[in-house]
């Protein structure tokens, strides 16, 4: 037997309510931030991720999906989806089009991790990007859109971390910093860190394992510019002034390199380990870096799959997808089957969703069939009612059964689910 590949998940049935709920209110609410929907696709030239996300993080070091193609050309599946838009923006010459300009995706990501709850090798990420504005407003409006959209889904248990990395100068300095901190330890650091000290020093703030050396080293903010800082100050003087709750968060560096300025983390309490929900920042060095103008940019991504762990950790009701109400059964001649589809294709061309006997089994089998899936009414055709053409209902609920002249079933059946709401 075939199976998945580690990491990977087949979603069907029960589950797929959640992604339809997340999706709906994704899709609504980014169109009521103005929003545009851009689809990229799954893979690109490696060296887009490499150049964007940066040579020495995690992603690009161990976690990509990286292959060659017929063509002998270096692919990757992506591991994100802001290098791909920013990738888009540039190639199709969006600039033209004034700004901001603003948009979201959803889809599929893929990286190589160890998988555990919360964490897989392909997962899905719903993302939104800003393109054009430097203000501070437009990180404040970022920030309100994604805590907006865990709260129309649903969830209220979670946490919005903030941080500023500051300007190239600024970053720079306060790396320098951390290593004339970290030096003392150098011996006694893991080997990830050993690594991270010469080559992502800003990350050896994230590493568990060394995290008791992490209280007393220096802070970003310490070492921020002026306009760094004013950034920061007014983007922090924003939220507040609408009320959202934040934690300010020293340590906050994020994986990949683009940041500058803002960065943000939404984490969600019942979580666990993998507990970040949404991730983001400023990025506006990114689309210079992959040959575009410079354009100061934003954006967050949340993970699909963590998202449906909150909901389902806090208990939140997501709408049922509306399943067949009405179950047509038959049994007998060719004219019988006839006046089945018939009447299954005339209540559906009436926005009703009907499940039509397609096994060819015993009407008692069929009724039984009917009742597992759900089913509110079922239609009951033989020889004998098509002779008297009528047609019976019966109320699954109730066992109640009736009969409608052929002429007044589609009225009749409506009736009857109006009732029943
Ligand atoms: P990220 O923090 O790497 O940021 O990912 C965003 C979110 O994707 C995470 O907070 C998490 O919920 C989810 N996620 C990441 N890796 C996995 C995984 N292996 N399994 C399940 N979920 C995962 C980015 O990807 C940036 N592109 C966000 C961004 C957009 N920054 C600016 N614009």
């Amino acid at each position: 037997m075939y199976q998945k590949i580690k990491g990977t998940d087949d979603l069907y049935g029960e589950q797929m309510k959640y992604w339809y709920w997340i999706e709906k209110k994704a899709r609504e609410l980014s169109t009521i931030y103005g929003y545009g929907e851009i689809r990229t696709p799954i893979f690109e030239e490696t060296k887009l991720f490499v150049r964007s996300v940066g040579q020495d993080t995690d992603i690009v070091q161990k976690e990509m999906y990286t292959f060659e193609d017929k063509g002998g050309r270096s692919i990757t599946l992506r591991p994100e989806g802001t290098a791909p838009v920013v990738r888009a923006f540039v190639e199709n010459g969006m600039i033209a089009q004034g700004f901001p300009q603003k948009y979201f995706y959803i889809g599929p990501m893929f990286r190589y991790e160890r998988p555990q709850s919360g964490r897989q090798r392909q997962f899905h990420q719903f993302g939104a990007e800003i393109f054009g504005s430097p203000s501070p407003m437009a990180d404040a409006e970022l920030i309100i859109f994604a805590d907006r959209l865990l709260k129309e889904m649903g969830l209220i248990d979670y946490e919005i971390h903030v941080n500023s990395l500051g300007d190239t100068e600024d970053r720079e300095k306060y790396k320098e910093a951390l290593k004339e901190y970290y030096v003392q330890y150098l011996d006694v650091l893991c080997d990830d860190c050993k690594v991270r000290y010469e080559r992502n020093t800003l990350r050896l703030l994230d590493c568990k394992v060394d995290a008791k050396y992490v209280e007393n080293a220096p802070r970003i903010t310490d070492y921020l510019g002026e306009e760094s800082k004013k950034h920061y100050e007014e983007l922090k003087r924003l939220l507040s002034s609408v009320g959202i709750e934040y934690v300010e968060d020293p340590r906050l560096v994020r994986g990949l390199d683009y940041y500058n300025r803002t960065v943000f983390e939404i984490h969600h309490h019942r979580l666990g380990a993998m507990s970040a929900l949404a991730g983001g920042g400023r990025y506006d060095g990114l689309i210079k870096e992959i040959g575009g103008k410079e354009v100061p940019a934003l954006g967050f991504a949340a993970g699909i799959e963590r998202l449906i762990l909150s909901l389902k950790s806090e208990n939140v009701q997501v709408d049922e997808i509306s399943k067949n109400i009405i179950y047509v059964t038959y049994l007998g001649n060719k004219e019988v089957r006839n006046e089945a589809i018939k009447l299954a294709e005339l209540l559906r061309s009436e926005g009703i969703p009907v499940g039509l006997e397609l096994m060819e089994r015993s009407i008692s089998a069929q009724l039984k069939h009917a009742s597992r899936i759900g089913a509110r009414f079922c239609v009951i055709i033989g020889e004998d009612e098509l002779d008297r053409d009528v047609v019976v209902i019966k109320n699954m609920e109730t066992g109640e059964q009736v009969e409608f002249e052929k002429n007044f079933v589609v009225n009749g059946i409506k009736d009857m689910i109006q009732e029943m709401q």
